[in-house]
C-alpha cells in the first residue's frame, strides 16, 4: 500500500477570501496563485473543527470547469493530510450540485459509510476557461450549503492562516475510472473512492417521480422535448436519465458533453444565455423556427438552475414554482400525501403567495440564497421552494435542482395529458400557464441586470435609494411627477429576515418599495459576481382581472420600470442607458 506523509506548508493571507451568496468565486487566475486554493481549504478544515474533520468521508466534484481536476488533487491531499478518512469523488470529477447533495444524503460506501460534507468545485452560471471563473463551497451533512456561522469563521481563518497541511507521497488519483483506492498515511488509512456520477441521483429521482409515466409522455408522438445543459455538468446526468431511462431521443439534448470553458459561453439558463434553446423553442427574435418543440428547458453549469420553456413561450421561474406547487399534490408522487409548506426569495413574485393561500399552506419569505431554506425543510416546514434566479426544488435535497424542476414539468404535463397521449391536443405548457393565470390572477415580472458596474457606484445608488425611503411623501411626489396612473408606495423598507428556525437575523437584504396595488420594486446587489458590481432590480405588478392577464409583460412593466429607472437614478449612477440582461 501506499504510505504518505503529512507536510505543513508556510503560508500567508490572501485578501477576499470572503465567500459570497454560494462559496467564494474568483477568477482562475487568482485561484491558480501558489496556496490560495490551499489557504481556503486549510481554513475550511479549522472552521469545521477537528471533530467534523479526523474521520470524514468528503465528497469532491463539481461542474468539470477549467481547473477542477488541478483542484481536486490539492483538495485530496490536503483532506488526507488534517485525517480525512475517505474522498469521494464523481466519476471525472464531474457531480451537478444537486447531485452531490443526494450523494451527501443519500449515498452508503461499499464499507457502509456515509458522508459526513462536500466541497463543490464551481462558479455554478459564471463562465469558465483560464479567462474566467473559478469556484469553490463547503456543504454540510444536510448536503446542504454551510451557514453563514460557518462561512464566516471560514473568512475569519483566511486572513490569519500561517499555514497549511497536505500529504506528501500520495500519487494523484485516477479520476477517470470508478474504483476505490486505499493509501496510508500516518493517522491510518486513507481511502479514494471514484464512483459513476448519476447512479445515486438517479435512484433518489425515480423514488420521488413517475418515470413510466413520463416516459409515455416523451415518447408520445404529440409531444416533443429538448434539454440544454449550456456544456454544464448537468449534461451528463441528463443523457443517463432523459435518454437512456426516460427514452427521449438524443437529438433532443443541446449541448449536453461537458466543456471546462462551457464552449466559451456564458452557462446560465436565461433567455440572453440559452441562445440555442431560445432559438430552437421559437423565441429568438432572428431566427424563426417552423416547428418548435412541446418542451424546453435548459440548465446552468452546475445543474441546479433551470429554465422552461413552452412552444414559443416563456415561463419565468416565479410562475414556475407556483404552477409546480399548485400542481404537486396530484402530479407528482413524493408529494402526493400533502406539503409541509412552501418557500420563496423575497425578490421572487408573490405568485407563490397566492398559491399558498388558495390551498391553505405555511408560507415563508426568506433572503436570497438557497441555504435560507434549507433551514425551514431540515424542521419539516417547506416541501417546495423557489427563487426568481431560475432556482427551484424540494426537501428531497438540500440544494436547489434543475432536472428536478424539469422532471416536475414533465409530471404536471404528463398527468395533465394523461387522457391526449397517442395523439390529439396536448394540454401545452402555455395552456397551464393561463388556467394558473386565470385562476389565480398574473404577476407581471421581470429582472433588469447591470453587471460590472463600478463597485462605488452601485454602493452610491443603493444608499441614495435607502435615504429616499425616510419620506415616502418625496417619493411618491417623484413617481406621480414621471407617471401619474403608477399606483403609491405604501411601505420602503430594507428587506430583513428572522430564521424562525434558528433565531438567526439577516438584515439589508434588498431594498423594497411595495406599491399600494401589490406592485413591488425590488433593488439588491448581486452576491454571486466575480467582477465589479451587478445591480439586480426586480419590478413585478399583480394583475387579477382576468381580462388583463394575457399582455406583454414589457409593455405592460413599462410604466413601473421608468418609474424604477429615475427613482434609482440609474443612469446617473452607473452610465449605463441599458441594462446587461433583461429576463
Ligand atoms: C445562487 C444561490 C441562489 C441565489 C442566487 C442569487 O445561485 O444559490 O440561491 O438566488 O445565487 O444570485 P445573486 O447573483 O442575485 O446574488
Ligand atoms: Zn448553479
Amino acid at each position: 500500500m501506499v504510505m504518505f506523509k503529512i507536510t505543513r506548508v508556510e503560508t500567508t493571507p490572501f485578501e477576499g477570501q470572503k465567500p459570497g451568496t454560494s462559496g467564494l468565486r474568483k477568477k482562475v487566475k487568482v485561484f491558480i496563485q501558489p496556496h490560495y486554493l490551499q489557504n481556503f481549504v486549510q481554513a475550511t478544515f479549522n472552521a469545521l473543527g477537528a471533530d467534523r474533520v479526523k474521520g470524514a468521508t468528503l465528497v469532491v466534484s463539481g461542474d468539470g470547469r477549467y481547473y477542477s481536476k488541478d483542484a481536486i488533487q490539492i483538495i485530496t491531499k490536503m483532506a488526507a493530510a488534517n485525517g480525512v478518512r475517505r474522498v469521494w469523488i464523481g466519476q471525472n470529477g464531474l457531480l451537478s450540485t444537486p447531485a452531490v447533495s443526494a450523494v451527501v444524503r443519500e449515498r452508503v460506501g461499499a464499507d457502509g459509510s456515509k458522508a459526513t460534507g462536500a466541497f463543490i468545485l464551481t462558479a455554478s452560471h459564471n463562465p469558465g476557461g483560464p479567462h474566467e471563473d473559478f469556484g469553490i463551497k463547503y456543504n454540510m451533512e444536510n448536503g446542504g450549503p454551510a451557514p453563514e456561522g460557518i462561512t464566516n469563521k471560514i473568512y475569519e481563518n483566511t486572513t490569519t492562516i500561517k499555514d497549511y497541511l497536505i500529504a506528501e507521497g500520495l500519487p494523484d488519483v485516477d479520476i477517470s475510472t470508478t474504483g476505490v483506492s486505499s493509501f496510508e498515511g500516518p493517522g491510518g488509512k486513507f481511502d479514494v473512492d471514484v464512483f459513476d456520477s448519476t447512479s445515486d441521483y438517479l435512484k433518489l429521482l425515480k423514488s420521488i417521480f413517475d418515470f413510466p409515466s413520463i416516459q409515455k409522455l416523451l415518447s408520445s408522438p404529440n409531444f416533443s422535448f429538448c434539454y440544454d445543459a449550456l456544456h454544464g455538468v448537468a449534461g451528463i446526468h441528463a443523457k443517463r436519465i432523459f435518454v437512456e431511462e426516460l427514452g427521449a431521443n438524443e437529438s433532443s439534448l443541446v449541448n449536453c458533453v461537458p466543456k471546462e470553458d462551457f464552449g466559451g459561453g456564458h452557462p446560465d439558463p436565461n433567455l440572453t444565455y440559452a441562445k440555442e434553446l431560445v432559438a430552437r423553442m421559437g423565441l429568438s427574435k432572428t431566427h424563426s423556427e417552423p416547428n418548435p418543440p412541446e418542451f424546453g428547458a435548459a440548465a446552468d453549469g452546475d445543474g441546479d438552475r433551470n429554465m422552461v420553456l413552452g412552444k414559443r413561450f416563456f415561463v419565468t421561474p416565479s410562475d414556475s414554482v407556483a404552477i409546480i406547487a399548485a400542481n404537486a399534490v396530484e402530479a407528482i408522487l413524493y408529494f402526493s400525501g400533502g406539503l409541509k409548506g412552501v418557500a420563496r426569495s423575497m425578490p421572487t413574485s408573490a405568485a407563490l403567495d397566492v398559491v399558498a393561500k388558495h390551498l391553505n399552506l405555511k408560507f415563508f419569505e426568506v433572503p436570497t440564497g438557497w441555504k435560507f431554506f434549507c433551514n425551514l425543510m431540515d424542521a419539516g416546514m417547506c416541501s417546495i421552494c423557489g427563487e426568481e434566479s431560475f432556482g427551484t426544488g424540494s426537501d428531497h435535497i438540500r440544494e436547489k435542482d434543475g432536472i428536478w424542476a424539469v422532471l416536475a414539468w414533465l409530471s404536471i404535463l404528463a398527468y395533465k395529458n394523461k387522457d391526449n397521449l397517442g395523439g390529439g391536443n396536448l394540454v401545452t405548457v402555455e395552456d397551464i400557464v393561463r388556467q394558473h393565470w386565470a385562476t389565480y390572477g398574473r404577476h407581471y415580472y421581470t429582472r433588469y441586470d447591470y453587471e460590472n458596474v463600478d463597485a462605488g457606484a452601485a454602493k452610491e445608488l443603493m444608499a441614495h435609494l435607502v435615504k429616499l425611503q425616510s419620506s415616502l411623501d418625496e417619493v411618491n411626489k417623484i413617481i406621480k411627477g414621471i407617471h401619474s396612473d403608477v399606483s403609491s408606495v405604501v411601505h420602503a423598507d430594507e428587506f430583513e429576515y428572522k430564521d424562525p428556525v434558528d433565531g438567526s437575523v439577516s438584515k439589508h437584504q434588498g431594498i423594497r418599495y411595495l406599491f399600494e396595488d401589490g406592485s413591488r420594486l425590488v433593488f439588491r446587489l448581486s452576491g454571486t459576481g466575480s467582477e465589479g458590481a451587478t445591480i439586480r432590480l426586480y419590478i413585478e405588478q399583480y394583475e387579477k382581472d382576468s381580462s388583463k392577464i394575457g399582455r406583454d409583460s414589457q409593455e405592460a412593466l413599462a410604466p413601473l420600470v421608468e418609474v424604477a429607472l429615475k427613482l434609482s437614478k440609474m443612469q446617473e449612477y452607473t452610465g449605463r442607458s441599458a441594462p446587461t440582461v433583461i429576463t
